[in-house]
């Protein structure tokens, strides 16, 4: 095995901002896992983004390299379940916020957070995956078992982001009439392209929904944004709907009454992809790769290479990405 290899790493200045850059690092920096994986794809995601501007709720200690997705070939491991180029993916746990991560040419990670490839996928089908678009998966698998989704009224919140537009591909392919609520003025083409039904602005949902209750017009919901925009989502469910709440960017309070609960049996569901079981992740692997597998999503997906990541992670946490962003680590 070489001794060195590049890695993106957010250092801490001297004036307190945070930034990054490609280093070369030595494989005694990783830290003392069984599987050491060289990757070949990450991903995009919000919590890059905090990790890479310093965000302590994230990432405690640096240097540090962030990336909390990985697919790539195995090249050691001390663990009988993998073996030298099996190939596998890795989202979540504490890969990128405290153990080192996927934006670099190697990760050492345990091996019951490794996920073996299906036969079905590749590795960049993967990543244009990734933990956003697992975390859209785990919230329709849940709305699908408390509600069902073919011919539901849907609607999505973050519509262009990362979890948000896997979302409205995942809905779309299983049946669903779809609302995507967006931020963005310029998203029309992309939102319809990718599913979407009728496309609403965010202070349009929230001057329309209003509290203690709107008319119930939605049988589920994917929420990524929270504060105001969940508030107004949740005045505007029908008689035993639901709200998967799996996300942020527009702050964690959100206020509501009981009459949603109490008078239309509608149910908030919280979502937390990152620390699922080994098991429920595969089993959610095995479904995007088979009967909700997303022949498009590549389409909808840009790549771009550890270079651009300064540029591309600023966007990201400035709310302005559109769709999934692949990391090819070779480029
Ligand atoms: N619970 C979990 O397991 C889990 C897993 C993954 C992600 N998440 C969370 O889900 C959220 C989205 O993650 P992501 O990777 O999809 O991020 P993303 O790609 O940045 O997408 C977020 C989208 O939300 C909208 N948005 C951004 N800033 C906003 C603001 N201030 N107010 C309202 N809307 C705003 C934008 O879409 P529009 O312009 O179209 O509105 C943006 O594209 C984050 O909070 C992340 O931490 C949670």
């Amino acid at each position: 095995m070489i001794d060195n290899f590049k890695a993106y790493v957010v250092r801490e200045g001297k004036n307190g901002v945070f930034s990054g850059q490609i280093e070369t690092k030595k494989f005694d920096d990783l830290p003392p896992n069984e599987i050491t994986i060289k990757v070949k794809y990450s991903s995009l995601n919000y919590k890059d983004a905090l990790s890479s501007i310093g965000n302590k709720g994230v990432t405690k200690k640096y240097p540090h390299t962030p990336g909390i997705d990985a697919a790539g070939i195995v090249v050691s491991s001390k663990s009988e379940k993998f073996s030298i180029n099996d190939k596998v993916i890795v989202t979540g746990y504490d890969l990128g916020m405290n153990t080192s991560g996927g934006f670099s040419e190697y990760v050492r990670v345990p091996a019951e957070w490794v996920v073996r490839l299906p036969e079905a996928i590749s590795l960049k089908y993967a990543m244009a995956i990734g933990t956003a678009g697992l975390t859209a998966v785990l919230c329709i698998d849940l709305l699908n078992k408390n509600c069902g989704i073919k011919n539901s009224q849907a609607i999505v919140t973050g519509s262009t982001g990362g979890v948000g537009s896997v979302a409205i591909q995942l809905l779309s392919k299983l049946g669903a009439q779809i609302t995507a609520v967006t931020g963005k003025s310029d998203s029309d083409e992309f939102l319809s392209e990718i599913g979407a039904n009728t496309i609403l602005t965010r202070d349009e949902l929230v001057e329309k929904f209003r509290h203690p209750l709107s008319k119930g017009i939605y049988d589920i919901g994917v929420d990524v944004v929270g504060g105001e925009v969940l508030s107004g989502l949740l005045t505007c469910l029908k008689r035993n709907g639901a709200i998967a709440c799996c996300g942020n960017v527009g702050g964690p309070d959100f206020s509501t009454s009981v009459f949603p609960f109490i008078l239309r049996g509608n149910r908030l569901l919280g979502v937390d992809s990152a620390e699922r079981s080994l098991d429920q992740k595969e089993s959610l692997w095995e479904k995007i790769s088979d009967e909700w597998m997303l022949n498009d999503i590549e389409k909808y997906c840009k790549i771009i290479g550890l270079n651009d990541l300064g540029f591309e992670l600023r966007k990201i946490y400035d709310g302005k990405q559109t769709g999934r962003v692949i990391v090819s680590i070779d480029d």
